[in-house]
């Protein structure tokens, strides 16, 4: 399967990823590579653990995005982490685009809906974060942003709005949220 190519909305999380990355970061669904080697770039991050449930991808972005800072691991979701990982940032960069009949591409298709990998993630990543650590989203209107918003509050999560924009058949959103101390 080809690794995704960065698109408007990689760049549009890349720009908060080189502002607020910070600490010990999870690269979820890393691709290229991109946002890994965006946050290893910041002076505030000491590691950078990028993760893919793709081994093409994991290929690409170990040979293209090679890091002192950055190491590569095949995981779906968090299944390839010990128990005790944990992180100051974890960044993800969803594949959100609605399951179509036969449409398995890993970088693009997030389930029936859409949502279903966001929120499978936003369940897992509380198990995985640090004490005051934060979780940089993307998220589409393609995948109903308002559910899987609602559903980020519901598991409790705070959240606000970082930037976002509209392109021919979408509004791409970047969030921040964290968990209550
Ligand atoms: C939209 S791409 C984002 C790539 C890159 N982070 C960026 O910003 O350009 C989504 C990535 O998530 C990966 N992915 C999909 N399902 C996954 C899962 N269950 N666990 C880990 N990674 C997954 C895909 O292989 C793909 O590389």
């Amino acid at each position: 399967m080809p690794v995704y190519e960065p698109q408007e909305d990689s760049a549009l999380l890349q720009q908060f990823v080189a502002k607020l990355a910070c600490g010990d970061v999870l690269d979820m669904g890393t691709g290229s590579g991109i946002q890994a080697v965006t946050a290893a770039a910041c002076e505030a991050v000491q590691s950078v653990l990028a993760v893919d449930i793709d081994e093409e991808a994991l290929v690409f972005a170990r040979e293209h995005h090679a890091h002192e800072k950055v190491s590569y691991r095949k995981s779906d979701l968090f299944s390839g982490l010990k128990e005790e990982e944990s992180f100051d940032t974890i960044i993800f960069n969803p594949p959100y685009l609605p399951n179509e009949e036969g449409d398995e591409h890993p970088a693009l298709y997030g389930g029936k809906h859409g949502w279903e990998l966001t929120v499978r993630f936003l369940k897992e990543a509380k198990r995985h974060l640090k004490a005051g650590g934060q979780v940089l989203l993307v998220v589409s209107t393609l995948a109903n942003s308002e559910h899987v918003l609602r559903e980020a509050q519901r598991l409790g999560w705070h959240h606000e709005l970082l930037g976002e924009e509209a392109y021919f058949f979408e509004r791409v959103s970047v969030h921040r949220l964290w968990r209550q101390p």
